[in-house]
């Protein structure tokens, strides 16, 4: 029987590339966008599900488990960036990008773990991002929100294991998607006093998403993931200088990788 997965934010970018890739491995692919009918030639099943409308994540979930009777793999992808001077960052803004990247996957998981404890098995992988360990200017709530998610799901492995539901990350690098038109960026004011470094530093976090990765790799690595027995906790995918950075920020002086970050950028 083919394992049955469920991806949120299948209609574009990471999301996409894992639905094509592993309805082509054979596995039964819910896909979700808010809007599904905007994407009719999808090669898998796109549903409705807006992370931020817990009406809309019981039906989807409940969609599912009436056809399939169960989720096997839940990847929670859908997800937007913030970009912009913390101290300019707008209110609602700020609470919008904890909603879809942190609320939105727990609540999720709420309504899917009882589905995956019935079958006694499960897989949840969760998409965080570098920026989760290592911060950079500007990403400050990006950054936040992706950490908390880390740690959410280092805790809920401990938590699912005794009912062999395994809960594992993967931080992807820089990847060409569409993240960088839909994120949502402070304007760039002629009077900030964030003026010059934050135009720089956007200018460059914009061509590092055009000049990212391939997300198929992503697709790869859960394919993988889907198929050991005992996965790692978290796993971290993208350039050669973007999988070290965590264990330089832990093995350099402090000081140092916070001068290399800020001279990158
Ligand atoms: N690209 C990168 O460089 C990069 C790096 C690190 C981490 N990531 C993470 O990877 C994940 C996928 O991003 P991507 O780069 O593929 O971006 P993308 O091309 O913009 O795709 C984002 C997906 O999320 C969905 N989405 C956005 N808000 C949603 C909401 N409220 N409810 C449900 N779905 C929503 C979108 O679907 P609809 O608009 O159709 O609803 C879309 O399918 C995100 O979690 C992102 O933070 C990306």
């Amino acid at each position: 029987m083919s394992k049955v997965i469920l991806i949120t934010g299948a209609s574009s970018g990471i999301g996409k590339a894992l639905g094509d890739f592993l309805t082509i491995k054979g596995f039964k692919v819910y896909g979700t966008s808010r809007n599904s009918s905007n994407y009719i030639n999808s090669n898998f099943i796109l549903l409705d599900l807006d992370v931020q409308n817990s009406s809309s994540i019981d039906l989807c979930v409940e969609k599912i488990t009436k056809i399939e009777g169960r989720v096997d793999v839940l990847i929670n992808n859908a997800g937007v960036g913030i970009t912009g001077p913390l101290e300019e960052l707008p209110e609602n803004e700020i609470e919008n990008n904890f909603k879809t990247n942190l609320f939105g996957p727990i609540n999720i998981i709420k309504k899917v773990l009882p589905v995956m404890r019935k079958n006694k098995q499960g897989l949840i992988i969760n998409v965080t991002s570098v920026s989760a360990c290592v911060g950079t200017p500007y990403r400050s709530i990006y950054s936040a929100s992706k950490a908390a998610l880390d740690l959410v799901s280092e805790t809920l492995n401990m938590e699912t294991k005794p009912f062999n539901i395994n809960v594992v990350t993967i931080a992807p690098g820089e990847f060409a998607t569409n993240i960088a038109s839909r994120r949502y960026h402070a304007l760039i004011k002629k009077d900030s006093v964030y003026f010059s470094s934050y135009s720089k530093a956007l200018k460059l976090m914009n061509e590092h998403v055009d000049s990212g990765s391939d997300p198929k790799l992503i697709a790869k690595l859960v394919f993988k993931i889907i198929n050991t027995n005992n996965p790692k906790k978290k796993y971290t995918v993208g350039s050669f200088l973007e999988t070290v950075a965590p264990y330089l920020k832990l093995l350099l002086p402090q000081k140092l990788f916070e001068y290399i970050v800020m001279r990158s950028y």
